[in-house]
């Protein structure tokens, strides 16, 4: 009897990871497929060298990359990183550049990108990190949540996949919105992806 062995499951996703900042998200994601079939994370790309989203990479063992703006804007670095790596799905977990056309073309309906608040409420240029919440807060919302959608050529505007919403309350502070929506994002937005890369 032939036997062949892969080390590597020939059907598992490879998934990039953008990030800009903290990256828990990021780490939520990967721990979730841990052991899992679904998926493995051959890079984590930042536009930010200094952001912690490298010193998380380095814990879970996963390289950990950093291109400027202007060679994500006008040059194929990053598309070359991606084929290198083998990529075929992106997540874009607290990003905060917009995705250049040679990615988009590339992975058509292949990018998704989380937003922490209820599109197409609060999106858009500047709206990103606590400043959302902020907003939110100031503009007396009773409720907020997270968006996850593909995207495309403008911040915030592509076709919408899921929506998970949790309270405002009267004395809530943008800190305490903030980590409402965190918990939100940790618990549905790796199911999201697993779920989109299984169809
Ligand atoms: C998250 O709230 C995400 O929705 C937004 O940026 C934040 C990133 O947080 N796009 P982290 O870097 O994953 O901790």
């Amino acid at each position: 009897m032939f036997v062949c062995r892969l080390s590597e499951n020939i059907f598992m996703n490879k998934i990039a990871i953008f990030a800009s900042g903290s990256g828990s998200n990021a780490e939520n994601i990967v721990n979730y497929f841990e052991g899992k079939d679904a998926a493995s994370f051959p890079v984590i790309i930042s536009n930010k060298k200094d952001a912690y989203v490298h010193e998380r990479a380095k814990r879970l063992g996963i390289k950990s990359v950093t291109f400027s703006k202007s060679e994500f804007d006008s040059t194929d670095m990053v598309l070359d990183c991606l084929k290198e790596n083998g990529i075929d799905f992106i997540v874009l977990a607290g990003f905060l550049l917009k995705v250049p056309e040679n990615i988009l073309k590339a992975y058509p309906n292949k990018i998704v990108n989380i937003h922490p608040a209820l599109l197409p409420k609060f999106g858009g240029k500047g709206m990103y990190g606590d400043n959302v919440h902020k907003a939110v807060v100031e503009a007396g919302e009773t409720e907020s949540g997270i968006t996850i959608h593909y995207v495309n050529e403008n911040y915030d505007e592509g076709t919408i996949i899921f929506q998970a919403k949790c309270t405002v309350d009267k004395d809530d502070t943008y800190e305490d919105v903030a980590k409402k929506v965190h918990t939100l994002e940790y618990m549905h937005f790796p199911v999201i992806i697993e779920n989109i890369l299984s169809k």
